[in-house]
């Protein structure tokens, strides 16, 4: 039997910065890729550049030129009225996380996220709010180590929709 080498292979590496303006099709292209592969089956609109409209916030990875990663936040615009009254605070609600698969379980969506609190609390933001689902591998459990707590989860036997939030603190607090 051959010998497998003891010799770990080394952690991955990455760059997070905000989309840049000539990225805007590529990331795009990898967001509307990675909800098809998500949600097989369901007809989503798919994405286009108004994603990157003022009041957003928007990052990507890059090991080397290879994008890899995404993650980005947008106004609340308040589409669950029966649900939530977040008009008390500024709310941004978190959007189209996507790992490459071939990069997770390194903390790359741990340091996106964080790069993301980061752009938030200079923004002013006070709530994080996002949706989410049990049917997508792990993401409530990340969402709950990054602080989130579940203020609904919806009694739908698919979907069973799982609303998050998690609470900002002010510049001067952090
Ligand atoms: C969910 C997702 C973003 C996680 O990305 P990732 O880079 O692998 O996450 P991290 O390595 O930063 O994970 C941080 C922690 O979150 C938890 N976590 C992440 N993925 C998990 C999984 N599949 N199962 C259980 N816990 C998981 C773990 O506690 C992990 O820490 P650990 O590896 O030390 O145990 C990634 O799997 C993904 O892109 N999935 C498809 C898209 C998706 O579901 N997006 C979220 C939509 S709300």
């Amino acid at each position: 039997m051959p010998h497998r080498s003891s010799t770990p292979s080394p952690p991955p590496s990455w760059a997070i910065q905000p989309v840049p303006p000539q990225s805007f099709d590529e990331v795009v292209q990898f967001i509307n890729t990675a909800r098809n592969g998500m949600f097989p089956g369901r007809s989503l609109s798919p994405d286009n550049a108004s994603l990157f409209k003022e009041g957003t916030c928007f990052l990507e990875a890059r090991d080397g030129k290879n994008l890899i990663a995404a993650i980005g936040y947008i106004p609340y615009n308040h589409r669950f009225p029966q649900f939530f009254n977040f008009h008390d605070l500024n709310t941004v609600e978190v959007v189209r996380l996507f790992v490459h698969p071939r990069y997770r379980r390194c903390g790359l969506a741990a340091a996106l996220f964080t790069a993301l609190h980061d752009e938030a609390v200079n923004a002013d933001v006070e709530r994080f709010y996002l949706h989410t689902h049990p049917f997508l591998d792990g993401a409530i459990k990340f969402w709950e180590k990054r602080g989130f707590e579940i203020i609904l989860l919806e009694d739908d036997p698919y979907w069973e929709t799982t609303h998050m939030q998690l609470m900002v603190k002010r510049r001067e607090e952090v």
